[in-house]
């Protein structure tokens, strides 16, 4: 089954097409196209939502082009082709996923409104993927140019504990089966990924500061500043980052005294700023990785699945290694390729083949705030 994933959740505009195989526990990427107004945003230090839509409608059609013509390039198809068959058209595809929410109304639209149409043009039919079940998904596929992750790893088994950690969205949840997802806790005020790029942009780092904080703190001393690590010792699986963010901001007034503005525009060293990243990033990572754990230990989980931008962090990464190892849990890691990590349509495409709710397209509507 082919399926074109389509994402506009945010600032990123994302197609891609995926190969599922019937009693398959993977699916296969056959393209992945996204093109980003990120550097439209990096100047202005956050997302526009008006102007992150207007990019979106500029890019939705030539993404989707471009995703169905790169599958074309895959060596087998290349293959394929050379025997005389001809490539992969729009009329091999089988359904249009499409996520519907939760993201930036006039985003979604954009997606959403394109996969309604094309379904009704093309006459296939429509699947509307929640984006956060799609960061989920993003551990069930593997791609012909990397195929080595499965090969290696363990399958996902059920029940899995799912922590889906982003710039929106930091929760946590229990898989049981395809379709069948708990929802354990979330945080209560800044997601992780989030409470980084506020404490990036506090250090003048560009936007998004997640990915900068992770280069900073690699030269870093993560002990330096001890930073709160808030509700890490909490009985429910909520979490909470703003304390955190407002400690690290009132370190960093309290060092902006006059006498150091000469440092820089943003009164800071690189050393302080080093070790500000490495300080503040442990305290995430320790807050994340023990609240996963506690889940997958009281649920008795047969897998972790990471996801969302922040699981691109190679520190977050080693450490759930380290501690599973250190705990001697046995409970296999799975991780995304980075490039899964952060929004993309491929996951979309994955989510709608094992949830597989075809809809008619008339009655899909974009939702901001849909959740769990
Ligand atoms: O999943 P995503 O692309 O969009 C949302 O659904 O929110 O996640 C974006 C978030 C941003 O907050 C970004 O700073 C963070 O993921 N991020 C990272 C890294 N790469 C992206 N955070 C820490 N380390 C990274 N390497
Ligand atoms: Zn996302």
């Amino acid at each position: 089954m082919l399926i074109l994933g389509i994402e506009t959740s945010c600032d990123e505009t994302g197609a891609a097409v995926i190969e599922g195989e019937q009693n398959s526990n993977k699916v296969k990427l056959l393209s992945n196209v996204i093109a980003s107004s990120l550097p439209l945003h990096s100047r202005s230090g956050g997302i526009i939502p008006e102007n992150a839509a207007r990019e979106q409608i500029k890019f939705i059609i030539p993404v989707i082009n471009e995703a169905i013509q790169q599958c074309n390039n895959l060596p087998a198809r290349l293959a394929a082709k050379r025997a005389g068959k001809a490539g992969l058209t729009i009329g091999d595809i089988d359904a249009i996923a499409a996520t519907f929410g939760p993201g930036l109304i006039g985003s979604l639209l954009i997606g959403v409104e394109t996969a309604k149409t094309l379904s009704y043009v093309w006459n296939k039919p429509l699947i509307p993927v929640n984006h956060l079940i799609g960061h989920i998904y993003a551990n069930f596929i593997y791609s012909e140019l990397n195929p080595k992750r499965y090969t290696l790893n363990a399958n996902i088994e059920f029940p899995a504990i799912a922590l889906i950690v982003s710039g929106g969205h930091t929760d946590l949840v229990l898989m049981k089966r395809h379709g069948s997802l708990n929802w354990l806790g979330g945080t209560r005020d800044d997601a992780a990924g989030e409470a980084l790029d506020k404490i990036g942009r506090l250090l003048k780092l560009p936007y998004p500061g997640g990915p900068y904080i992770e280069q900073h703190a690699k030269k870093g001393d993560p002990n330096k500043y001890k930073f709160p690590r808030p509700m890490i010792g909490s009985k429910d699986f909520n979490f909470s980052f703003s304390g955190l963010k407002a400690a690290v901001f009132r370190e960093v007034q309290t060092m902006k005294q006059p006498a150091r503005r000469s440092l820089g525009e943003g009164g800071l060293d690189n050393e302080t700023i080093n070790d500000i990243c490495a300080s503040v990033q442990n305290a995430i990572i320790d807050v994340l990785v023990k609240k996963t754990l506690k889940a997958a230990v009281k649920y008795k989980a047969k897998s972790i699945l990471l996801g969302g931008g922040v699981a691109a962090n190679q520190s977050l990464r080693n450490e759930f290694e380290l501690k599973i190892e250190n705990l001697k849990l046995k409970i296999p890691l799975f991780v995304p390729e980075k490039r899964l990590c952060t929004d993309n349509a491929a996951m979309i495409g994955a989510a709608a083949f094992f949830n597989n709710q075809q809809t008619d397209w008339k009655k899909v509507d974009a939702n901001p705030s849909l959740y769990f």
